[in-house]
């Protein structure tokens, strides 16, 4: 697997992309409008590509979703079912609100009992979808100094996604912990509500999550 796809233009698509390209992959980051990444492909060399969604879902072996949350699917629908089937996703996305934070605490449009990533898995069941990278801010995505290695949570219903996400995530820096099918995603999701508050409260947006044992 050497061409990841990935969906978005953001900050977590750009800083992935560029990640994944440090490691030798081919990228191709998705959008509705390529001549803003224009910029974030002459800086990142020839190995940087930009498609709109459909292309990206095309060109990727493995696939990340890293759009905002309440675009994911309409994003994803955008796509042709037989680009994503077989195929993992690595979804990065968080189910955010339009509502803004009640003190510090993001407002999300799902319920404790639902995650946006079922919802994603129902809607695509011939794609594997693997929750990663939701948790974090993207200035410690990739390769994070911290005393020790942080953890990344994933989850998912396929254990052969899971491996290759869990590849790609040690590659990134991560200790990778398993927290099971797609289900967990209703925890996973609601981290990024806690990793937020210190940013609204303190802005403080570089710290990461740590699994003890
Ligand atoms: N920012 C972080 O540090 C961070 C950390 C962890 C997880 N996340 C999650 O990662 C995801 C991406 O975050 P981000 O901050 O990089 O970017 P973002 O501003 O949340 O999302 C930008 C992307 O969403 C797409 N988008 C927005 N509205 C759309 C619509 N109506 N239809 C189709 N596409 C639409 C944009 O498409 P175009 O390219 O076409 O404009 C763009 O690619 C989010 O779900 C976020 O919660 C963010």
């Amino acid at each position: 697997m050497k061409k990841i796809g990935i969906m978005g233009s953001g900050t977590v698509a750009q800083t992935l992309g560029t990640g994944f390209l440090k490691h030798g992959y081919t990228v191709m980051l998705g959008t509705r409008n390529p001549q803003k990444l224009k910029q974030w492909q002459a800086e990142n060399g020839k190995d940087a590509r930009v498609g709109s969604f459909a292309e990206t879902a095309e060109f990727g072996d493995l696939i990340v979703l890293a759009v905002k949350g309440t675009a994911a699917l309409t994003v994803m629908q955008s796509t042709s079912a037989k680009h994503l089937e077989g195929k993992t996703v690595m979804d990065a996305t968080n189910p955010i609100a339009e509502a803004p934070p009640q003190n510090g605490v993001l407002q999300y449009f799902t319920s404790q009992n639902e995650s946006l990533m079922e919802q994603l898995q129902a809607n695509f069941p011939k794609a594997h979808f693997v929750k990663a990278f939701n948790s974090v801010g993207s200035a410690k995505m990739v390769n994070p100094v911290f005393e020790t290695k942080p953890t990344m949570f994933i989850c998912g219903n396929d254990n052969n996604a899971k491996k290759e996400v869990g590849v790609i995530t040690e590659q990134l820096g991560w200790e990778v912990e398993d927290m099971g099918a797609a289900e967990a995603a209703r925890a996973i999701e609601p981290l990024a509500m806690l990793w937020c508050i210190p940013g609204f409260r303190h802005n403080q947006w570089t710290h990461a999550f740590k699994l003890l044992k």
